[in-house]
């Protein structure tokens, strides 16, 4: 990696899903502004996530990812970020208690700005519109003038990163992300009635802080339960953008993405012969993979020889999406694949985007009980195969809105239009992405008294 390697190489590449911008000197000049920016992560941080991952490898962590399906210009704010970064740790307090590990959390945030979209084109009100393809490349409105690519974007998107990330490196470690805050935010979640089957986790989990209070274990004495570690991570689809961003890391002079601490490569982009692998091969970041039921065993090989050809651990984290009903079909012969190549490989569960469908009333959504059964299954099978399930890759947001139905809190079909405020795919609400962190804490409770059980 890094050697006979450089940024620009992909440009050489058949790409897919990227936009042709109408004025290449006005691309030019964004390229050439950006990459006299300061990148907005450090070679150092990027490198300890590798290291975090390589521990979830190994069934020593537990990987949380999860944040936004596409960040927005218009959505952008200090109380949207805290509320997404808040769940998250709620989430996070929750999963350490099922796993009885640490949780490496990891935001879809300060860089997920761009989409794959299924067509070219979108017909709204019967007109033909180019598709919306994220903040970072046109406008969402129904215009043609907004849904021209605009490179200009890639400036407001590279601040909003910058905003957000400074915002949430505060919050990790200015008193926010407070263990016993945290808690105390939770136990509020299951104090309503419908809640009544997550208190005794929640009760359990006040116990054992309470039981570490009294033995002088506080956030005074011990700093890690002051503070978090967070990370972020997108999809690393506009390579414009990536390209200028791409910095070379003093310490070991190896190319490293500056834009997120992660990457990942969509399910649409994942060509081993396109651009985007070729892109993400080059730079040092853990990189992320999506897997769905398309992903061919011998497609798998290829990526994993050409992303990670040194096998380092933690480098590539294989994001299971294939559907509940779905996963049974497709990934014991993918878990089949790693183990033949002895491929160090993260195992993580997106039960998103396999999930999506079109309510009655025309909005796209996902139920929760498939969210939860995708989830179910992909446990199921790694514990018949005898592998790792590694982490879980959720599409969230702090918000009460109203995206997928289900949860305790039920949202209908009909309440979809109440507050679906998304500019990609529909989101878990706080309420039920929290439910969900419950859920599949249980999940991660019978794999340990599994274990347990197995090394008596
Ligand atoms: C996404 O993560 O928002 C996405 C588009 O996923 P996928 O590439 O798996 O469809
Ligand atoms: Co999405």
């Amino acid at each position: 990696m890094g050697k006979g390697w450089t940024k620009s190489d992909w440009r050489a590449k058949p790409r897919v899903q990227m936009p042709d911008y109408p004025d290449p000197a006005a691309l030019r000049a964004v390229e050439t502004t950006l990459s006299k920016m300061p990148p907005l992560v450090f070679a150092g941080e990027a490198r300890r996530l590798k290291a975090d991952l390589a521990k979830v490898a190994e069934g020593r962590a537990f990987l949380l990812q999860g944040g936004d399906c596409a960040e927005s210009f218009s959505e952008f704010s200090a109380d949207n970020i805290r509320d997404t970064f808040k769940v998250i740790l709620q989430m996070a307090v929750v999963l350490t208690w099922g796993a009885k590990l640490p949780v490496i959390k990891v935001g879809r945030m300060a860089g997920q700005f761009a989409k794959p979209r299924s067509a070219p084109t979108e017909m709204i009100d019967g007109v033909e519109y180019p598709s919306y393809r994220g903040d970072i490349i046109n406008g969402f409105e129904p215009t043609m003038a907004a849904r021209q690519p605009d490179p200009s974007r890639m400036l407001q998107a590279y601040t909003q990163a910058a905003a957000s990330l400074n915002l949430l490196r505060a919050f990790s470690t200015g008193g926010y992300a407070d263990i016993h805050r945290v808690q105390s935010w939770i136990a509020g979640f299951t104090e309503e009635d419908e809640a009544e089957r997550y208190r005794e986790i929640a009760n359990r989990i006040a116990d054992a802080m309470d039981f570490m209070t009294a033995a002088g274990v506080t956030s005074t004495t011990a700093h890690s339960l002051a503070t978090v570690d967070f990370y972020t991570s997108h999809e690393a689809l506009l390579l414009e953008y990536e390209e200028a961003l791409c910095r070379i890391d003093s310490t070991s002079g190896l190319p490293v993405a500056g834009s997120g601490h992660m990457i990942w490569i969509g399910d649409r982009t994942r060509q081993p012969d396109g651009a985007h692998v070729e892109f993400c091969r080059g730079v040092q970041n853990p990189i992320g993979l999506k897997c769905g039921p398309s992903t061919t065993t011998e497609d798998l090989k290829v990526l994993m020889a050409k992303l990670n050809p040194e096998n380092e651990p933690g480098r590539l984290t294989l994001i299971a999406r294939f559907g509940a009903g779905k996963v049974g079909d497709n990934l014991p012969r993918l878990i089949r694949t790693v183990q033949e190549e002895g491929a160090n490989v993260v195992w993580t569960c997106d039960p998103m985007h396999g999930n999506t469908i079109k309510a009655a009333s025309g909005y796209k959504t996902r139920p929760f009980d498939s969210v939860l059964r995708e989830v179910r299954e992909f446990f199921a099978i790694h514990k018949a195969e005898g592998t790792i399930p590694g982490g879980v890759h959720f599409e969230m947001t702090g918000k009460d809105v109203t995206e997928c139905t289900g949860g305790v809190r039920a949202v209908s079909d009909e309440d979809l239009s109440d507050r679906y405020h998304t500019a990609c795919d529909p989101r878990l609400n706080a309420s039920q992405s929290l439910e969900l962190a419950f859920l599949v804490a249980e999940e991660l409770q019978d794999r340990r008294q599994t274990q347990k059980a197995a090394a008596l």
